[in-house]
């Protein structure tokens, strides 16, 4: 391997979008190019890892999540998540892994949508336009004192 030869494997391992990845390595001829490109990924606010859990489990402020919207997080198992607050003070959570071909859903416009083949889902996860047929699972989180823990209560 040279210096501007990089191996990747697959998008979703680094919580990136087909796209990102592509404009990644266009951009790096150099590795650390292409790896700096890759680290930006897993940063993003839209999609990808976002909020962990704390060592209690609480992963969110309910605060943090928009009303009407959803932020990134990562569940228990380490895959990406998103928490759901569809009304004020509701607070669900979905898998943000598509149903489709597994890109990482991101959080919409009071939808959840998946950058690499246009899904969109309802913030319950539910499937509104393809071509994904099968609805986001649910992942349990519960809320105590205005914190978002994962689990239940
Ligand atoms: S992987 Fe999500 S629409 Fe294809």
């Amino acid at each position: 391997m040279t210096d501007s030869q990089t191996t990747v494997t697959s998008p979703s391992t680094f919580g990136c979008s087909r796209r990102q990845l592509l404009v990644g390595t266009g951009v790096g001829a150099l590795g650390v190019a292409t790896m700096g490109v890759l680290a930006a990924c897993g940063s993003s606010s839209s999609g990808g890892t976002g909020a962990t859990a704390a060592a209690d489990g609480s992963i969110a402020k309910v605060t943090d999540i928009p009303v009407g919207g959803a932020l990134a997080a990562t569940g228990s198992d380490g895959k990406p998540i998103l928490l759901v607050q569809a009304t004020e003070g509701t607070v669900t959570a979905v898998s943000a892994v598509c149903t489709h071909q597994g890109c990482t859903v991101v959080a919409g416009s009071g939808d959840l949508t998946c950058p690499c083949h246009g899904s969109v889902f309802a913030l319950d996860g539910s499937v509104t336009t393809g071509p994904a047929s099968t609805a986001l699972p649910t992942v349990e989180v519960h809320v105590s004192d205005g914190t978002v823990f994962l689990g239940q209560a």
